[in-house]
């Protein structure tokens, strides 16, 4: 990727990830980018890096607007590593002496990443620089997603940085949203439910004092994918949604199998929902990864979990998946467990431990079958399915 002008003397010249397929556990199917920005103005600021190795794909396209030496300073918007991990060499580069901007917990997390002691200007939420005919506005968004984030506002254009908010891990061919449309919105649906999902209510006070602020954004730039330029408003009220845990008639059944017992059972349950007018998506957990059923999560009422039994225990797909999913937090949901097993059949206790930590209304108690379901107990998979469909039907009706 080359560098593009987003606005007079504005530029995103950050680094395309191609290859990238798996970003600290989330698949990430279409790579991603690293987006850095570079206002020029009397002076010139860069806004954030990119992930260590991708330097000099930085470096070129800042050299196709200015020599890199002649930027004044930096601003870290984020120390998380795709985005501070090639600070080393740019900072040597420019001039290790030049002022860093960071937030107070920017500051704190930055001293423990890296040992160099940069000219680190620490700045408070609201405070102003100014970049001669421009400035820019440092809003502080802690713990969206890391206690060090933080947003940068150009009010002169109305552009705002936005660090990880408003991101998709996408690599491809455009880089405004017009340019794209609405293809772009799973891949920003997918982002919210595995970055963001757990600090739902931190996005929904920022919003509310984003509008209480009124703030004019006519673009948002994130770090990660494309631009919002044609319709910010779009992603701003995707995020409204999202982190109101507002669902549909929609239940996951996540589920593994040893031998297509439980896949079977997972299917006739995903019949029985079906059968009550609710959206089933059965995913099988070695098929789909966590990351992709956690996008599913984001706005289905029900999550019903099956696992065979293996070693008196939980299958360690399965396992995996509700750890990852106790992380994120999900809220106001219904749940379910179910599995095949052999003679002694603990994991459909173990699943409904998990889940009622998790909060999740469980309306049925656990459906055990052994060995391999005949066509009895097919249906009563299908029954059971039908029963929670039901309560995910009363539920939303209320
Ligand atoms: Fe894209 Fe939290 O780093």
């Amino acid at each position: 990727m080359a560098a593009v002008k987003i606005a007079d003397g504005i530029y995103s010249v950050g680094a395309v990830d191609w290859n990238m397929r798996d970003f600290h556990g989330y698949s990430t199917l279409k790579g991603s980018t690293y987006n850095a920005f570079l206002i020029v103005d009397e002076k010139t600021a860069l806004i954030d890096t990119v992930k260590k190795g991708l330097e000099d794909q930085l470096l070129d396209n800042i050299s196709q607007v200015v020599d890199p030496k002649k930027i004044d300073l930096v601003i870290s918007n984020h120390t998380e590593m795709d985005h501070s991990g090639g600070l080393p060499k740019i900072m040597h580069l420019i001039g290790e002496d030049k002022p860093l901007y960071v937030s107070k917990m920017g500051f704190k997390n930055h001293s423990m990443h890296f040992t160099r002691k940069w000219n680190y200007q620490v700045v408070e939420n609201g405070q102003e620089l100014s970049l001669g005919k421009r400035s820019v506005t440092f809003l502080e968004t802690r713990m969206l997603h890391w206690p060090d984030s933080m947003f940068t506002y150009l009010k002169t254009d109305r552009i705002l940085f936005s660090s990880d908010a408003f991101g998709q891990h996408y690599a491809g061919p455009e880089m405004f949203d017009d340019q794209i449309g609405n293809a772009i919105m799973p891949h920003a649906k997918k982002y919210f439910a595995n970055i963001l999902m757990l600090y739902s209510e931190k996005v929904k006070k920022l919003l509310e004092s984003v509008k209480e602020m009124g703030l004019e954004i006519e673009m948002i730039c994130p770090d990660h994918g494309i631009i919002w330029r044609k319709n910010p408003s779009a992603i701003i009220e995707a995020y409204a949604l999202w982190s109101s845990h507002e669902c549909r008639k929609k239940a996951v059944v996540a589920y593994d199998t040893m031998w297509h017992s439980t896949q079977t059972m997972a299917e006739k349950i995903a019949d029985g929902l079906a059968g009550e007018g609710v959206e089933a998506v059965p995913m099988h957990l070695r098929s789909f990864d966590r990351s992709e059923v956690m996008s599913e999560v984001l706005d289905a009422k029900a999550v019903i979990v099956g696992s065979p039994t293996l070693n008196n225990n939980i299958f360690p797909t399965v396992a995996d998946f509700l750890v990852y999913m106790k992380g994120l937090r999900p809220k106001n949901r219904i749940g379910a467990a179910f599995g095949s097993y052999g003679w002694s059949g603990e994991s459909v206790k173990h699943v409904e431990q998990e889940l009622e930590a998790m909060k999740f209304q469980l309306p049925e108690t656990g459906l055990k079958i052994q060995y391999v379901p005949d066509s009895a107990a097919k249906k009563t998979c299908v029954e059971f399915g039908r029963r929670i469909g039901k309560a995910v039907c009363e539920a939303m009706n209320q």
